[in-house]
C-alpha cells in the first residue's frame, strides 16, 4: 500500500464535515425509532410476490423506467406516465433532485425536518439555506418565498418530519408562486396517514414535485421504493440523472402487489391512527411531557427532563425511540406509533425512566 497517498487532499470540506449515516441497532428493543409500519407484513400479499418472481428476476436487469409499477401507480393515482418517477427510496429521489437543481444553486429547507435533504445538498455542493420555522413547527411563508427568491430548489416537508404537522394548500401555493417558480418540493411521505394532498397543485404549478414512498404506510422499507409526481418537462431532467436500474426487479413486483391490495393497508393504517390517539392522550397526561398534535405514524415530545438522558434511559429498558443530533431539536424525541402492546410497552418505560430522572431539568 502507497505511503504517500492521503484521500483526504481530493475530498471537499462540505464531505469531510458529514458524518455517515450508520444508526445504532438494537435488536433487543422495541423499535420505535424510524416511523416503520409495525404491522407484520401480510402473509397473502408476500406469497403473490413471490409468485410474481420467476428466474429472469434474478438474471436479467430490471425495467429501468420501471413500466409495469408506474403503470399501477398512474391507475392509482390519476396520473399519466410521463408525470412518475420510481427510486430507490424516497432518500434516492431525493439525492437525484439536488444533484439536478440544487448543485451549485441555493436550496432553501424549511426547518428542522427530516436530514437526508440537508445532508444530499452538501454532498451535491448546494448552498444550504435553512428557514426555521415557527414556535410551533408552522412554515414562515414569507421567509421561505424571500429566500427562495432566485433559489433551485425549495424543500418543504408535509407532514413534516418529525413534528407531525402539515402544510395547508394556501400555503405552499404562496411558497410556487413566490419562489420566482422554482421547483418546489413537498414531501409528502406520511400522507397516508393525514395531512393534504397536494397532488391537486400538480396540474397548475409546473415547479410542483411530490415525493411519496412506500416505506411508511405500506411496509415496504426493507425494499427501498420511493416515488415522485412532477410535469414531464421536469421530469426529463431527474431522468438524464437517475441511476438506470435504480429499482430493482423484486422490489417492483412487490410494490405492484402491495398498491393492488391497499384496502389491507389502509385497514393497519387505521389502526395506527387509533393507537396514535391513545398515545398521543396518554403522553399529555404525562407530567414533564409536552407532546405535539401529529397528521403521521410518529408523535415528536419535549421533556423537562434532559431529552438525552430520557432516550439513554428508555434504551436502558429496551426501548428505541429517534433521538436527534440537531441543536433545534435538542430538547425533544420522537416516538414511532407501534402495535398497541409496543406502545404499552414504551409508555411503562417512559413513566419509569421520568420517575428516575424526577425533577432534573433541561439546561
Ligand atoms: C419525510 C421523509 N422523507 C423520506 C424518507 C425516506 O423514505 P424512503 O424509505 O422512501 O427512502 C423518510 C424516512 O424516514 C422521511 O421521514
Amino acid at each position: 500500500m502507497s505511503s504517500s497517498f492521503n484521500a483526504e487532499i481530493f475530498v471537499r470540506e462540505e464531505i469531510k464535515g458529514l458524518t455517515p449515516y450508520n444508526p445504532d441497532v438494537y435488536p433487543e428493543c422495541v423499535k420505535l425509532d424510524a416511523n416503520e409500519n409495525p404491522y407484520p407484513f401480510p402473509k397473502d400479499i408476500q406469497e403473490r410476490i413471490c409468485r410474481a418472481l420467476g428466474t429472469e428476476t434474478f438474471t436479467r436487469y430490471p425495467d429501468a423506467m420501471a413500466g409495469k409499477l408506474v403503470h399501477e401507480i398512474c391507475t392509482c393515482y390519476g396520473l399519466d406516465p410521463n408525470q412518475v418517477m420510481l427510486g430507490n427510496g424516497s432518500d434516492e429521489l431525493i439525492q437525484n433532485l439536488m444533484l439536478t437543481f440544487g448543485a451549485g444553486n441555493r436550496v432553501v429547507i424549511a426547518v428542522p425536518t427530516f436530514s437526508m435533504y440537508g445532508i444530499h445538498a452538501r454532498v451535491a455542493g448546494a448552498e444550504i439555506v435553512e428557514v426555521p420555522r415557527d414556535r410551533n413547527f408552522d412554515l414562515v411563508v414569507n421567509e421561505i418565498v424571500q429566500a427562495g427568491s432566485g433559489a433551485g430548489l425549495v424543500v418543504i416537508c408535509s407532514p413534516n418530519n418529525p413534528s407531525g404537522n402539515s402544510a395547508t394548500t394556501e400555503q405552499l401555493i404562496a411558497i410556487l408562486e413566490g419562489c420566482c417558480h422554482c421547483p418546489v418540493v413537498v414531501d409528502q411521505a406520511y400522507l397516508e396517514f393525514g395531512g393534504t394532498d397536494m397532488q391537486p397543485l400538480l396540474a397548475e404549478y409546473d415547479n410542483l414535485v411530490i415525493l411519496r414512498t412506500f416505506s411508511k404506510a405500506f411496509g415496504l422499507a426493507g425494499l427501498r421504493v420511493g416515488y415522485l409526481f412532477a410535469n414531464p418537462g421536469l421530469l426529463n431532467f431527474l431522468f438524464k440523472v437517475k441511476q438506470p436500474f435504480n429499482l430493482n426487479n423484486f422490489s417492483q413486483a412487490a410494490a405492484r402487489e402491495v398498491l393492488r391490495n391497499r384496502d389491507l393497508f389502509a385497514w393497519q393504517v387505521a389502526q395506527i391512527t387509533g393507537a396514535k390517539e391513545k398515545l398521543y392522550q396518554a403522553l399529555q397526561d404525562m407530567p414533564g411531557i409536552q407532546v405535539y398534535p401529529s397528521d403521521t405514524n410518529y408523535l415528536l415530545f419535549a421533556t423537562s427532563a434532559p431529552a438525552n438522558e430520557v432516550y439513554k434511559g428508555l434504551l436502558q429498558e429496551k426501548v428505541l425511540i429517534r433521538n436527534f443530533g440537531d441543536p433545534l431539536l435538542a430538547r425533544y424525541l420522537r416516538v414511532t406509533v407501534g402495535t398497541p402492546e409496543e406502545n404499552k410497552i414504551f409508555l411503562r418505560a417512559l413513566r419509569k425512566v421520568i420517575d428516575t430522572l424526577g425533577e432534573k431539568k433541561n439546561d
